[in-house]
């Protein structure tokens, strides 16, 4: 049913009358040429009819379906949309952004927020040093075992994935109304709009207008959220954090960090895999023009050359026979070489 619904607002968008048209003109050029030609009168295409047809049919069943009503899947206000200044070609992250929105989802999010796909090493080089990260993942404790074999916990070390603020879901939603917060690794590419709508999401709160209803306890309203009403509060105000490096933490500035973290957790190697690409088709590109050259300059008398296999003592029956070769030209070559061995 909706598979209908998209294809007849489809139709709709683009303008049912060109489509009409579209299907009927042939019908009509037909005709046209038909009576000209052979004055045999007019002739109808049916088969173009039949898709005319068929094309008013799906309109109408989809104008009739499409009454101008929103449904509740339509719920949400688009996202705007950013300049987002890694996702230009030749571009890669900026990394003073990750590390800011490292310290972001640390100072922020990690109180709710997981980000269990992700891990410490990953960081080294990119946002921090090895050894601050160390440090970091030290400040952290995990499972682990002793010599004896018995259960301990230790600091944590490069080498483990991130923690997770909740033991498990049912934590998770005891502690947030019901709403669980969802791992962050990934977020980003598991929304649609990615990276702007997360920025509409976190900055796009709202008082609820007049007339909706008001959001239930630990609820907020949020325009950009599936539904309005969202299980997390606003958590981005200006001067949320304050940033080592003196970048001014306006709200919309955070966001920015945050969101930027949250793209490269999703796509940590990206970075290298556009280096990667650039150095293979630019050297893909130099070896095609090398062995185009070499092809034109070297290889240019084997491969026009064409060469005729005769029995000794045979060769004028051979060159007078046409089927020697199946182009002309290679039969006047080898009539004219008969000829002057004659
Ligand atoms: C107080 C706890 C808490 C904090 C802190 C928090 N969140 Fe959330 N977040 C939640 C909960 C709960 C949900 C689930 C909301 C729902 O499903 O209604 C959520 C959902 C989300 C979603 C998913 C929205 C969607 O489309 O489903 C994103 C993205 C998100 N949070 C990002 C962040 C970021 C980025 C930060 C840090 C700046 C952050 N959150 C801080 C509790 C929190």
């Amino acid at each position: 049913m909706t598979l209908i619904k998209q294809c007849s607002r489809l139709l709709a968008q683009s303008s049912p009358r060109n489509f009409y048209t579209r299907a009927l003109l042939p019908t009509v050029s037909h005709w046209r040429r038909g009576s000209k030609s052979n004055n045999s009168g007019p002739k109808f295409n049916y088969n173009y009819g039949f898709v005319g047809l068929l094309g008013a049919a799906v309109c109408s069943v989809g104008a009739a379906l499409n009454d101008g009503q929103i449904s509740a899947d339509e719920l949400e206000l688009a996202h705007g949309h950013m300049h987002w200044e890694h996702k230009e070609w030749f571009k890669s992250y900026d990394h003073k952004a990750l590390r800011r929105g490292f310290q972001v989802y640390k100072e922020v999010c990690q109180a709710c927020h997981s980000m269990q796909y992700f891990y410490w090493r990953l960081h080294v080089d990119v946002t921090h040093t090895k050894e601050e990260i160390k440090e970091i993942a030290a400040e952290y404790m995990y499972p682990g075992v002793d010599d004896d074999g018995n259960a301990i916990e230790r600091p944590g070390d490069i080498q483990d994935i991130m923690p997770a603020p909740y033991e498990n879901e049912i934590k998770a939603r005891l502690a947030n109304n019901g709403a669980e917060p969802p791992d962050l690794t990934l977020i980003n590419i598991a929304r649609e709009g990615n990276e702007d709508y997360l920025f509409s999401l976190l900055t796009g709160y709202e008082e609820v207008p007049a007339g909706q209803a008001e959001p239930a306890e630990g609820q907020a309203y949020n325009p950009y959220f599936h539904g309005y009403y969202i299980g997390m509060a606003q958590q981005l105000y200006n001067e949320s954090v304050d940033y080592e490096d003196g970048t001014i933490p306006y709200q919309s500035q955070i966001a920015k960090d945050v969101i930027q973290y949250l793209s490269w957790t999703s796509h940590p190697w990206m970075d290298e895999s556009i280096m990667y690409g650039m150095k293979a088709i630019s050297s893909a590109a130099l070896l095609t023009l090398f062995t185009y050259i070499l092809m034109r300059t070297r290889r240019n008398g084997f491969r026009s050359r064409q060469i005729h296999f005769t029995v000794p003592g045979h060769e004028k029956s051979i060159a007078k026979n046409g089927n020697v070769s199946n182009f002309s030209k290679y039969k006047q070559v080898d009539d004219a070489l008969s000829k002057m061995k004659r």
